[in-house]
């Protein structure tokens, strides 16, 4: 179902909360009196799921790692994408967040009613019966995640910070489990190289591996790209996207926050967290830019230059990103791929991608997707599902259907595509694709170094000082 309200995955974090709260409809007593009451009971967790959801499919028991709006939301998805999914198991660092998750993943389960603004006449629905998550089912800590991949799951939702992501997955996968993994995947080339390794062996053991990069399941980027690879604008020749946006919300220091407690709440702007701005957010549009030569020439880019910096980042919760990427792109069949983005307030914003082909172009931006030039024009005026919805609604059915799904190879491409890009801007050197996949630059420490203690990040970088991340 297509769902008119804005999306709360693209709206900062301050803003996803507010509308999440929002949205908290008033129970009606009809729905409270068909709810039995869950946990404690002599139950085992597969036939609680089963009474649970009243569906003859087998149970399939979903996990969440990382319980923040995307988190929040991809639960929900997978929930309504399978009428016989439970929410099984949550793991994040922070214990409130991991509360807050459950009781919204609840709220959104349960029938939508009238919204009011009289919050006093709201009393707390109880949690639906869908979501099973006893109290030693929810897993606090930097090991919650391997606690939740061996607490019985067969779906783990991958949605912290992504420098996490490599061990996350990695231990995912070699614990049998079904996955579905937000974007970035890695926030440097070692980290890229675990997710690859990763995605061969889902191959290997028929498990399915969804990625988070959504506009791959959009319907009218989906329609726009069979246009272009139908020959709607002849060959590829040149590719523009542009991500200009401003900044994420951040939390200043309070003085009992170790330098992770510090980092961690401000994960976006740190880039052993995030990978910066160009890896964590722009990488939707870098991702379209390997998507269009991929259905086109078959090709990843040879190589990148680029420029970047810091002006309008200012104080210690803005980290040590840049705040701004220009990109050159340059792949084997002579094609160029131009990109710019930038997180600074009161600008101009733009997310866009141009297309252009030897007799016609393709333009695509939220709301419009069209082509224009010569005899071939075409705009998509269908409709569709919400992106977030179809990427859980295929990957259940490939579950289902014993025939897996596996994003792992491109999604690591378009990631790696990012950070080589924020590599050429940080050295400002050219930076190759086989550098970047071989690089032995690790800007996210591993899980020995997790904890709550004091955590030096790297100084923000100037190009031209010999230093690549
Ligand atoms: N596909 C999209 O359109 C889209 C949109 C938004 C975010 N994202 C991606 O989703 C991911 C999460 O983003 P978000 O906006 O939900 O961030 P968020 O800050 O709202 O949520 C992250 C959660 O992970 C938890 N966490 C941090 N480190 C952890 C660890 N080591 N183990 C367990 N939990 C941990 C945090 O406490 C927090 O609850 C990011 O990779 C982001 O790029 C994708």
């Amino acid at each position: 179902m297509n769902d008119p309200r804005p999306h709360a995955d693209h709206l900062r974090p301050d803003e996803r909360d507010a509308l999440l709260s929002r949205r908290r409809f008033v129970q009606t007593s009809a729905a409270l009196a068909a709810v039995p009451i869950i946990g404690g009971g002599a139950l085992s967790a597969t036939a609680a799921a089963q009474e649970a959801t009243g569906s003859t499919l087998p149970p399939l028991k979903v996990g969440l790692v990382g319980c923040g709006g995307r988190g929040t939301g991809a639960a929900l998805q997978a929930l309504r994408a399978d009428e016989g999914a439970v929410l099984h198991a949550l793991a994040d660092v922070f214990e409130p967040k991991l509360d807050r998750s459950l009781r919204n993943i609840s709220n959104g389960l349960w029938p939508k009613e009238e919204e009011t603004d009289d919050e006093e006449e709201k009393p707390e629905k109880p949690i639906h019966p869908r979501c099973q998550v006893t109290p030693e089912r929810k897993f606090v800590g930097f090991d919650a995640y391997q606690r939740l991949i061996d607490s019985g799951v067969d779906v783990v939702l991958l949605a912290t910070p992504p420098g996490f992501r490599p061990w996350h997955l990695t231990a995912a996968i070699d614990a049998g489990k079904h996955v579905f993994c937000e974007k970035p995947m890695a926030t440097d080339g070692p980290g890229v190289r675990m997710v690859l390794e990763a995605a061969k062996r889902a191959k290997e053991k028929s498990l399915s591996l969804m990625s988070g990069f959504c506009w791959r399941y959009h319907h009218a980027k989906r329609a726009t790209m069979a246009e272009i690879e139908n020959g709607r604008i002849g060959d590829l020749r040149t590719i523009y996207t542009t991500y200009n946006t401003g900044p994420l919300g951040r939390h200043d220091r309070k003085p009992e926050w170790s330098d992770w407690e510090f980092q961690l709440r401000n994960w976006q702007h740190f880039d052993h967290l995030s990978g910066d701005h160009l890896v964590e957010q722009a990488v939707h549009s870098l991702d379209k830019m390997m998507w269009v030569a991929w259905v086109m020439n078959g090709e990843v880019p040879d190589r990148v230059t680029g420029v970047g910096g810091r002006i309008a980042r200012e104080g210690e919760s803005s980290g040590n990103i840049y705040d701004h990427f220009a990109l050159t792109y340059e792949f084997p069949s002579g094609v160029r791929g131009f990109h710019m983005s930038r997180q600074i307030p009161n600008c101009a914003n733009d997310n866009s991608d141009l297309f252009i082909g030897a007799f016609g172009q393709a333009y695509m931006d939220w709301n419009r997707h069209e082509i224009t030039g010569g005899s071939n024009q075409w705009r998509y005026d269908g409709r569709g599902k919400d992106m977030y919805q179809q990427e859980h609604d295929e990957l259940f059915a490939a579950i289902r259907s014993g025939k897996p799904h596996n994003d792992g190879e491109w999604m690591a491409n378009s990631t790696l595509c990012a950070i080589m890009g924020r590599m050429a801007a940080y050295s400002g050197r050219v930076i190759t694709w086989q550098e970047a996949l071989e690089s032995e630059e690790s800007i996210m420490p591993g899980p020995q170094e997790w904890g709550w203690h004091d955590f030096a990040t790297n100084p923000v970088p100037i190009p031209g000082r010999g230093k690549v991340s």
